[in-house]
């Protein structure tokens, strides 16, 4: 039987979400490789178990993630069922719908008739009552926003989901939803977006300042880029990397040279600072105080151990950081 480790924590840093009175740990577990039909179960259970006895609080879920759709939900169930669900109130656990789902008209984007049918199917998945932060997965150009945040209303009011969070929105449409789930006084408090070294979108689509601006938070998805912001690519392609054992969406042609290039200047850099490239990569995104927390992946514990070092030191000199600018202009 599993016990938690006591001193769980004593090391990991929580960050407030924005002005909401909830807090997220540093460093997150996202769940969308590696959990999925064909992954080793037991690697995926001592995942959970290394991350939550470091005082990762907060797994991140979505009805699409595998491969197939579904099936991480379903071994995350049985992880809690196995092991954590004594601990459940000490969990933030999270999921999400707007991508494809099922066939049809009704399994993907962003209709009320698809998050609710999606929420209900997740719960069922993962064994549980309710989710913590229930997110709408990315913007639908077609269905009115009011039509999906009222959905959040609802998916929130009916118990299932305690907080509502945005993913994959910009700064303007993250401004009408903030309105209209102010005025439906839904506790809408995070954003969930792209943001590394490599991957500035949130500076330039007004997200970043203006969920600081409307007091919300940040949880940055894909901080190591897939990987590449590590030292996993700088001899070649390992057989059991993210690119081999996966490859739909981090592809062989990302390494070009020029950013093999970049990478490895960032690891002088990182020598210098006493980190790996991971933990540098981590530290850059956390030094913001309006980013509430990186959403790491892993194929491994030792990678999430190696990750959450990264929170030892997050302040980078004016040096430092035009230094980075300047390897990473032009990826
Ligand atoms: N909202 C959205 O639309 C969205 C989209 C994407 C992701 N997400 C969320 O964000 C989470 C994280 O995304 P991600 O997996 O792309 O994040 P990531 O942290 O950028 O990449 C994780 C991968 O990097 C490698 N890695 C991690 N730590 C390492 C270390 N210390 N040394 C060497 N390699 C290391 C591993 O690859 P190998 O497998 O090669 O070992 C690992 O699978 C997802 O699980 C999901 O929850 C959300």
């Amino acid at each position: 039987m599993y016990t938690a480790n006591e001193k769980r924590y004593e090391t990991m840093k929580y960050n407030r979400c924005g002005s909401s009175g909830l807090k997220l740990p540093a460093v997150s577990l996202g769940l969308w490789h590696n959990f999925g039909e064909s992954a080793d179960f037991e690697n995926m259970r001592d995942m959970c178990r290394t991350a939550f006895d470091n005082g990762i609080t907060h797994f991140d879920l979505a009805n699409n993630y595998g491969p197939p759709e579904g099936s991480a939900e379903t071994n995350f169930g049985r992880i809690l069922k196995e092991d954590l669900s004594v601990y459940r109130d000490e969990m933030l656990i999270s999921t999400k719908a707007g991508y494809y789902m099922w066939p049809g008209p009704y399994g993907d984007w962003g209709s009320r008739k698809y998050l609710m049918a999606s929420l209900d199917q997740s719960l069922k998945r993962m064994g549980l009552e309710y989710v913590d932060i229930f997110y709408h997965h990315r913007m639908d150009p077609e269905t009115p926003l009011e039509e999906t945040m009222g959905a959040l209303e609802q998916i929130v009011r009916s118990g299932k989901a305690l907080y509502a969070g945005l993913s994959n929105y910009d700064g303007k449409t993250l401004e009408r939803a903030t309105a209209i789930l102010q005025d439906l006084k839904v506790p809408f408090v995070i954003n969930q977006n792209r943001y590394s070294i490599f991957d500035r979108t949130i500076e330039k689509n007004g997200l970043k300042d203006k969920a600081k601006e409307l007091g919300k938070g940040i949880i940055c998805f894909s901080p190591l880029a897939q990987g590449v912001l590590t030292d996993r690519y700088l001899d070649g392609i390992p057989e059991d990397s993210r690119i081999k054992t996966d490859g739909r969406f981090l592809k062989e042609s990302t390494l070009t040279d020029e950013k093999l290039s970049k990478v490895r200047a960032l690891k002088s850099l990182a020598d210098k600072r006493g980190q790996s490239i991971a933990q540098m990569a981590l530290a850059w995104v956390l030094k913001d105080d309006n980013i509430t927390s990186v959403l790491i992946g892993a194929s491994r514990s030792s990678q999430i151990l190696d990750n959450i070092r990264a929170i030892d030191n997050t302040s980078f000199t004016e040096e430092e950081l035009t230094q980075i600018e300047e390897i990473s202009a032009g990826v």
